[in-house]
């Protein structure tokens, strides 16, 4: 557990500590931003010839007298730096050292608590299946040097924040033959313990019984039964309600219409959904927001077998709409379908679903955006929730003509159109939003929606970069909260 403090002066260090101070370049080249170590030493310094620069988030150490090292990281021309990201490269280009002191000549307390943010996301490992003398982090301490009040309510707001961001990536980077939908319940029922979270499970039984026809479907193939876990957040305070819905396929081999063997590697991401609102719930009831939050987590395994659910199967979801399936790989709609349809009877003032639900949210996106679709009103408050943390989201169209692609001369509705490549991702939404409920017995306007296409951002396959390390990212846990926290001052 890191711990992080602030401080107005430097304070004593030793060979065990690190100072990080700030680069930035003009025409005239490279200036060491204002710190309390700018002493004769660091003034003489040939950044050039070093190899320093201003370059955003590049971070070097040089050797110091009487600490471990300087580090001296580029803030590009100094003018609004991303403080998260310049923060989260510091952590690891440090994570030797024991101590960090960063002393960057930070404006107001929020870029103070930014840079404190970056660095506790960025202070994560996944060292679960390696030996121990593998493991790199050594820090144990953070202190930001700043003549602004920072209070501790706010450190130990980041410090919950990031253990659930941390979470979140432990769940998901497990390989899939440790985790499947029973052994995700147990996880779940062992992480709220003591947070005043009430936890409803579903088995294969209850869910036959139940009606919870989509999640019954995707799970029948595999050895491993499906779960439905709600999770209940219920403060007396609350005077609104936040419903959360998690794709939770513990490894999506895509069923029977399986997967090419390249396509299949990496699937154990596809239950991020599931582990960001549950982690996202456990958040906001640590910080004890006035908010009722609830979470349904739609937990399967998606694969082939004699008793899978076979292309041309009808299924009937949990609000009685049948839907007759043309690609068992289209899973994850099938699944949020019964979480979105359980979620609306409880009506809910807002839903909304996360889910790694197709790859053309990364054709149309790439890695590092979220697609956001929804009505205009939900789509402008995740919009904010997400700004204001520093994650990125895109809003997308939910066009009404592509609807008919999903007309089934039999069914209610079918899972795809077959051979239709065009809008992989708008198509998912639009199925999605056939199973959201209306407002209430009187009200018949459906609840307000959003549904958060998480493919690109759940995992980053490429090297760490800011805060964000290599393997199950965590990204869009704290939009959700940043959400809840918005939703409750309304
Ligand atoms: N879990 C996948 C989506 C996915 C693909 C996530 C690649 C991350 C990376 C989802 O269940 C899926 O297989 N979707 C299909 C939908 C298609 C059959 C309409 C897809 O994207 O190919
Ligand atoms: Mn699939
Ligand atoms: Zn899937």
């Amino acid at each position: 557990m890191l711990k992080t403090s602030t401080i107005s002066i430097l304070p004593t260090f030793s060979k065990t500590t690190v100072i990080v101070v700030g680069v930035t370049s003009d025409d005239s080249g490279l200036t060491i931003s204002s710190s309390q170590l700018s002493t004769e030493q660091l003034q003489s310094l040939e950044l050039e010839l070093l190899g320093v620069s201003a370059k955003p988030e590049q971070v070097k150490l040089l050797p110091f007298e009487g600490l471990g090292a300087v580090a001296l990281v580029g803030l590009g021309s100094g003018e609004n730096p991303d403080l998260r990201a310049v923060s989260g490269s510091i952590a690891r280009a440090v994570r030797s050292f024991e101590n960090v002191v960063i002393d960057l000549d930070l404006k107001s307390g929020e870029e103070v608590l930014e840079v404190i943010e970056g660095f506790s996301l960025s202070t994560y490992q996944y060292t679960e299946y390696q030996a121990a003398t593998k493991s790199g982090i050594k820090t144990t301490s953070l202190c930001v040097v700043t003549g602004l009040a920072i209070d501790q309510a706010q450190l130990t707001r980041i410090s919950i924040l990031a253990q659930s961001v941390h979470d979140t990536r432990d769940l998901v980077n497990q390989p899939p033959n440790h985790l499947y939908p029973a052994s995700f319940v147990a996880s779940v029922e062992a992480g709220v313990k003591g947070h005043g979270i009430e936890v409803t499970v579903w088995d294969e039984k209850s869910l036959e019984s139940e009606g919870f026809g989509g999640i019954a479907a995707v799970g029948k193939g595999s050895t491993r039964p499906p779960r439905m876990v709600k999770l209940d957040y219920h403060p007396k305070t609350a005077k609104k309600h936040l419903a959360l819905v998690g794709k939770g396929i513990t490894f999506d081999s895509g069923g029977l219409s399986l997967k090419p063997a390249e396509s299949m590697v990496g699937m154990k991401y596809d239950m991020t959904g599931a582990a960001s609102v549950y982690q996202a719930v456990v958040a906001i009831a640590k910080l004890g927001l006035p908010i009722r939050a609830t979470a349904w987590l739609c937990l399967a395994e998606n694969l082939p077998s004699g008793s899978a659910t076979r292309p041309n199967d009808i299924i009937k979801i949990r609000n009685g709409k049948t839907v007759e399936v043309l690609n068992t790989d289209a899973e994850g709609r099938l699944v949020l379908a019964d979480g979105l349809s359980a979620a609306s009877e409880t009506h809910p003032d807002l839903i909304v679903d996360v889910a790694t639900l197709t790859g053309a949210a990364t054709i149309a996106l790439g890695h590092r955006y979220a697609g956001l679709m929804g009505d205009p009103e939900a789509i402008a408050k995740v919009d904010t929730a997400a700004k204001t943390v520093g994650e990125l989201v895109w809003p997308m169209p939910l066009p009404n003509e592509l609807r008919t692609l999903l007309d089934s001369p039999i069914a209610d509705i079918a899972n795809v159109k077959i051979g239709n490549r065009a809008g992989g991702m708008l198509i998912g939404g639009l199925f999605l939003k056939e199973f959201i409920g209306p407002k209430s017995a009187s009200d018949k306007t459906p609840i307000s929606w959003a549904h958060l296409d998480i493919a690109g951002p759940a995992n980053n396959d490429s090297a760490a970069y800011g805060h964000t390390p290599k393997g199950a990212t965590g990204a869009i846990v704290r939009t959700l909260v940043q959400l809840a926290e918005q939703v409750s001052a309304e």
